[in-house]
């Protein structure tokens, strides 16, 4: 194990010498992980769609959405600070391998959200730890940035499984338990890259 607790219990941990291979390519990781806020905000803004019968939903996918879009204007800005040109968006195949595996509608989409969220959050982590003495990421600044993202992803994976639950009720537990499994074996079999995932 790797020493964090991820909101989910996720399976599996991620090795921290991952995070080594993450920051081989700053500009590459800072890219891929604007492109994800930009992709995050999305899929809260579509998810809401399901949920305009439901008030107290879509208030919280609203400023779910928000706070991506808020990350996704920070990570843009910390690649300008550091001088690094947006690159083009490479797909995201750990997101894609999970969406593969979904047959349930809904009930996926808000359980493949939450993993997402968490996975995210304890490779944010991990990244804050390795980023220490780093040239460009061990900044205060952006440590900071990565610390307030980390708390903020961990947030969604809750509110994304507290909303699998409230409209899915007792299927969405087991479904969950269904889907930590998958997850941890994807994870699993990705090749390491300089991004979150
Ligand atoms: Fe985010
Ligand atoms: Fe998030």
């Amino acid at each position: 194990m790797n020493g964090f607790r991820p909101p989910l219990n996720l399976r599996v941990a991620t090795p921290p010498t991952w995070a080594e291979a993450a920051i081989a390519d700053p500009a590459a990781l800072l890219s891929d992980h604007a492109h994800c806020e930009k992709k995050a905000a999305l899929n809260a803004l579509n998810l809401s769609q399901s949920f305009a019968d439901t008030p107290r939903a879509s208030v919280l996918l609203a400023r779910l959405a928000e706070d991506e879009l808020n990350h996704f204007r920070r990570v843009l800005e910390a690649l300008q600070g550091f001088g690094w040109v947006l690159r083009p968006d490479q797909g995201n195949p750990y997101a894609q391998a999970l969406h593969k595996l979904a047959s349930k509608g809904l009930l996926d989409r808000l359980l493949i959200a939450a993993l997402i969220e968490a996975r995210s959050c304890e490779r944010l982590w991990l990244l804050e730890r390795a980023g220490t003495g780093h040239p460009d990421l061990g900044s205060a600044l952006w440590l900071s940035f990565l610390l307030e993202l980390e708390r903020c992803e961990a947030g969604h994976a809750l509110s994304y499984r507290s909303l699998a639950e409230e409209r899915f009720g007792v299927l969405a537990e087991s479904r969950l338990e269904w889907w930590l499994d998958r997850e941890g074996e994807v994870i699993l079999t990705l090749p390491w890259r300089s991004a979150v995932h």
